[in-house]
């Protein structure tokens, strides 16, 4: 494709629109190591490469749009998270983050349990010999099927989301004469400094039961008389994209001061607390997220403290991080298709996927970082909007962010840390086929997961 000169649209010495950007950064070439997969580099000509591979080819031989997963990133990030929480606690991965076979396989390999929250998430997971007792089983909705294959597979844990839910698991496992190990998720009535839609632990939404006027408590009382249950513990989860973790110190505070109530009433040391995933990645370079070793070692203590201030033996910790593992793994791979300049206002971008890949800047008003990375440039910033080639003025992938001036059709640009609720939360509209999802390790890219073709989409229309 030929490289055609535009208009180079409004320049950061222009006046600028209002938008969420700050100053471009000093040199637009750079691939910041803070958003983008840690074997992400540009190779001597200026493209940008993944475990070896140049951008470049990989667009050749997968097509655009794609997202490229680099599995030597995700295997170290699970690793770290296992070290950091050591022998005497678990890591959860969350499959809602992102689920195929290989992930699963992965995890398994480098030690991790899973958390899945629906039937298909349960299946995924169990057709990749994830062992079932590694798999916590979440949702504040479960059908009566979820909860019977749960049980009849034996996961390690379904956690109950409400009253309804204590009976139903209780008497479904006791119909299958078994004694299912649960733990009650509780809202603790913590506002997460999130989104709204992906803040859980306000008292006014929809997962859990409140701790506040004694529900957790009754909750407890109801689940420790049913046979068919076995009550291990309790589970909060306060939200998703946190970067404070004076949130999950609150959190698990009043976990803990449940589990003294508990002793209280009932004599009974409930032996587990799981707090949730919910750890912030950098999406942009403002971003500033936590090490996970810096996470275990903030958990541990205030669970450690408040278990000594009650008397309480401190029980065995489990997180659930989906994002945090995921997240910063992967990129999504773009081709520049049409290029508007708006004067006085941005250059729109038009990249040949867009909502339908990533919902979440239109869902969440998400910020994410693009790059130009099939070539250098030094040519100045521009202004730019990446939108997709939906068919609505939402269909936003990044809303401010600069390009180099001289972008064209063509190129190929990414937008980094889209490994986790992009392929997961991806959809069909206006019939777009879902990107593939390819692994990259070692020189070697394999897809995980195949693009959708038309074939695919009408074999599902039967009328
Ligand atoms: N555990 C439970 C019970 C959860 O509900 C979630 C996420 C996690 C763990 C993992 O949270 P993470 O570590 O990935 O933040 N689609 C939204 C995020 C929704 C999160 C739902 N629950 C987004 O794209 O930001």
């Amino acid at each position: 494709m030929s490289r055609s000169a535009h208009p180079a649209g409004p320049r950061h010495a222009d006046v600028l629109p209002e938008g969420h950007y700050t100053a471009p950064p000093a040199d637009l070439n750079t691939l910041d190591p803070k958003v983008w997969a840690r074997t992400v580099a540009r190779d001597e000509q200026g493209v940008a490469t993944i475990g070896g591979l140049r951008v470049t080819d990989l667009a050749e031989e997968f097509g655009t749009p794609a997202y490229f997963l680099d599995e030597t990133d995700f295997r170290a990030r699970c690793r770290a998270w296992a070290e950091a929480f050591g022998t005497e606690a678990d890591v959860f991965y969350a499959g809602k983050a992102f689920l195929s076979r290989a992930i699963v396989r992965w995890l398994h390999e480098e030690g991790l349990n899973l958390d899945v929250c629906s039937g298909g998430e349960l299946a995924t997971a169990l057709s990749a010999g994830m062992p079932a007792e590694r798999i916590a089983f979440h949702g504040n909705n479960k059908s009566e099927d979820e909860i019977r294959r749960a049980v009849e597979v034996g996961v390690g844990r379904i956690v109950l989301d409400s009253f309804q839910e204590i009976v139903r698991v209780a008497h479904i496992a006791q119909s299958l004469g078994k004694r299912q190990r649960v733990q009650i998720r509780v809202t603790v009535g913590v506002e997460a400094h999130t989104h709204e839609f992906i803040a859980t632990a306000h008292e006014d939404q929809k997962f859990g039961i409140a701790l506040a006027g004694g529900q957790a408590a009754e909750a407890v009382r109801r689940a420790l008389k049913l046979d068919g249950l076995e009550l291990i513990g309790i589970h909060s989860h306060i939200g998703s994209q946190i970067f404070d973790m004076a949130g999950f110190e609150v959190s698990a505070r009043r976990v803990v001061q449940l589990l003294a109530e508990v002793r209280d009433e009932h004599g009974v040391e409930l032996p587990e607390i799981d707090l949730g995933g919910g750890l912030g990645i950098a999406y942009t370079s403002e971003d500033d997220p936590r090490e996970p070793h810096e996470i275990a070692k903030a958990l541990g203590e205030i669970v450690t403290r408040e278990c000594e201030a009650a008397g309480l033996r401190t029980p065995r910790i489990s997180v659930e991080p989906g994002r945090a593992i995921v997240g910063p793994t992967a990129f999504t791979l773009y081709r520049v298709g049409t290029i508007k300049p708006l004067d006085g206002l941005r250059t729109y971008v038009s990249v040949d996927g867009g909502m339908s890949d990533n919902i979440r800047t239109a869902l969440y008003d998400a910020e994410y970082s693009v790059s130009l990375v099939s070539r250098v440039s030094d040519a100045e910033p521009m202004l730019s909007r990446v939108v997709g080639k939906h068919c609505e003025s939402g269909d936003i992938v990044v809303r401010d962010a600069f390009l180099p001036a001289d972008l064209a059709p063509g190129d190929l640009i990414a937008v980094p840390a889209t490994g986790a609720y992009c392929r997961s939360m991806a959809s069909n509209y206006n019939h777009a086929l879902r990107p593939p999802v390819v692994a990259v390790r070692d020189g070697e890219a394999r897809v995980i997961v195949r693009r959708e073709t038309e074939e695919d989409l009408l074999r599902l229309d039967v009328g």
